[in-house]
């Protein structure tokens, strides 16, 4: 390996500015190579002259461990294979890509991103004739193979202290305040941070609930000396009749989010309580990485660096039983890691007297 190649891919999060820390140090300070971070993700190697920035351990001060967002940037539009044109019609890219590859002569590429970057980029790479190894970042915490992806952990802070901020002013009011989380079609943000925030309610999308038995379970609190709640939502619950909500237009991609709203006129006019809705959205991307994901980062970006180094190729960083390992990136492209009925957390939150949904 003479030339390395780095980008991020996909919805942002916090922690990957210091997955490309490590990245770089180990591979331009202990490996010796040549380090090019590519930006905006594939866009950067489709374009012509492709778009990177060379990397080096020795220029990075020690901001970037700290830093949110990712400063190569990234992209969540445009699968090369299918790449949108202006005229709404799509045209098959990937060549673009390889081409880019060429050009700045990489001969390895670590790609930080989700699961449906991991098999888009992984397609890409074995087209262009070049290894991969995957680094699982997302605040969804969907990626099969890993206990823990970057990003989850800051994202749980930042649901947690939210709820810390609702759950006084609920009390002052007595309202019901209901928090609405990202996460996709995966339940993980909202039971983990509704866990951790001592939530009264908790609704995840692979969990059915019914209004009945949700409002009973808030009567029951509000007769229990309490004069409010605490409720969360994850983004891709929907109606009790499953019907999707969703806030896209017509024609746009599906874009989740607005199940607060209909949980506020259901419960409002069920129950009578005054109810509030907060909407976390990008806060949850945002933001500080906590000590937790920055321990992640680091481990991942050393051991995808050796991976490279050993020609391991084709497999995707892990945090499996309090340690770092590597998974085949084909056990992880199979599609989203949703909450399973079984999840430990499920039967804790019901242990300390969460609804989330009927038994
Ligand atoms: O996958 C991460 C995520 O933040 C989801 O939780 C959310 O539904 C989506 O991305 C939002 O995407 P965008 O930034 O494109 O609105």
């Amino acid at each position: 390996i003479k030339t390395l190649g780095v980008l991020t891919s996909g919805g942002d999060c916090a922690g990957l500015n210091a997955v490309i820390r490590a990245v770089t140090y180990h591979a331009n300070r202990v490996c010796g190579w040549r380090v090019l971070g590519v930006l905006d993700g594939s866009l950067g190697l489709m374009e012509k002259p492709p778009r990177y920035r060379e990397l080096h351990a020795d220029s990075f001060d020690e901001g970037l461990l700290r830093e949110g967002g990712t400063f190569l940037g990234t992209t969540n539009k445009g699968d090369p294979f299918r790449f949108p044109q202006p005229d709404g019609s799509f045209r098959d890219r990937s060549g673009d890509f390889a081409a880019g590859v060429r050009e700045l002569g990489l001969d390895a590429l670590v790609v930080i991103g989700g699961d449906g970057s991991m098999r888009i980029l992984s397609r890409l790479c074995e087209q262009a004739g070049i290894g991969m190894v995957g680094v699982p970042k997302t605040i969804d915490n969907d990626v099969h193979g890993t206990e823990y992806a970057v990003g989850f952990a800051s994202a749980i802070n930042v649901v947690t202290d939210a709820l810390d901020r609702l759950q006084p002013t609920a009390a002052s009011h007595h309202r019901v305040m209901i928090l609405e989380t990202m996460g996709r079609d995966a339940g993980h943000i909202a039971l983990n941070g509704g866990i951790a925030g001592g939530a009264d309610v908790i609704l995840v999308p692979e969990l059915p609930y019914t209004l009945d038995g949700l409002v009973a379970h808030l009567r029951r609190v509000l007769s229990q000396g309490r004069s409010h709640a605490l409720l969360v939502v994850a983004e891709g619950v929907k109606t009790e009749e499953g019907k999707p909500v969703s806030i896209s237009l017509p024609g746009e991609q599906l874009r989740y989010g607005g199940v607060g709203y209909y949980l506020e006129r259901e419960i409002s006019r069920r129950l009578g309580a005054e109810t509030r809705v907060t909407v976390l959205g990008h806060l949850q991307r945002g933001g500080t990485p906590s000590p937790r994901d920055r321990l992640l980062a680091s481990a991942f970006g050393v051991h995808a660096v050796r991976l490279v180094a050993e020609r391991r190729f084709s497999r995707m960083v892990a945090w499996q039983d309090r340690g770092v390992v590597d998974v085949p990136l084909s056990a992880v492209t199979v599609g989203s890691r949703l909450l399973q009925p079984d999840d430990p957390l499920i039967a804790t939150a019901r242990g300390v007297g969460t609804y989330i949904g009927d038994v």
